[in-house]
């Protein structure tokens, strides 16, 4: 960690409540976790396109996409991992502050991860999305043929495989991805969304 102590916190002229009632909605962080293969990108990404038809401001983090750029420097040991979502969900903070609505796809595997960015902002602005898809089905699919490495050995600390995955047990949102569609599971969110108020400022 750096030595803080010199740096003072700038406060802004236009703040968090002024850009929220702009975009007409209420600033969250979508935090999608589960699996390789479990389905937590496609899902992000149609809640994402739901968002937009209905003119709501997003953007969308997603796993893959962190690791080439501002995560490029990060492995899969558990250390690692660590700072992958720490880093994450300080980015995530800066655009819920900025009013956006946020959904993030990472597999997130440890509670205590998940538990800090939950820590980092509002009770009421971290919304967890378990993908709650059974390994032998995210093996099944393999959409990036991973599985079959980490099985054969040519890929270390596999999440599910040789890494270990920690569920949710208290997720605001649940989705069996294993026995519901896409289109079901993005309405679902959706719903959330709309029956707790985040669609208006
Ligand atoms: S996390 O554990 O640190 O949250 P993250 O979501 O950023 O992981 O990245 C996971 C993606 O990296 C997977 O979907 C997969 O495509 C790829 N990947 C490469 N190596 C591994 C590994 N050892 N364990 C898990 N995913 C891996």
């Amino acid at each position: 960690m750096s030595n803080n102590e010199n740096i003072v916190w700038h406060p802004h002229h236009v703040d968090k409540q002024e850009r929220t009632v702009l975009k007409n909605q209420k600033p969250c962080i979508l935090w999608f976790t589960g699996l390789s293969g479990s389905g937590k990108s496609t899902i992000a990404n149609a809640v994402e396109s739901e968002l937009l038809k209905l003119q709501k401001h997003t953007y969308l983090l997603d796993g893959d996409n962190i690791r080439m750029g501002l995560n490029h420097d990060l492995g899969f040991s558990d250390q690692d991992r660590v700072e992958n979502i720490r880093r994450i969900g300080e980015v995530a903070k800066l655009f819920v502050d900025s009013g956006t609505i946020v959904l993030s796809a990472f597999i997130s595997p440890f509670i205590s991860d998940r538990q800090q960015v939950r820590n980092l902002v509002k009770a009421d602005e971290f919304i967890e999305i378990f993908v709650d898809t059974p390994l032998e089905i995210c093996e099944s699919r393999d959409p990036k043929g991973l599985y079959k490495k980490a099985r054969n050995g040519d890929i270390q600390n596999f999440t599910g495989i040789s890494s270990p995955y920690e569920a949710p047990k208290n997720a605001e949102i649940v989705i069996k991805n294993d026995s519901m569609s896409v289109e079901k599971a993005t309405e679902k969110i959706i719903n959330y969304l709309k029956d707790k108020g985040y669609l208006n400022a």
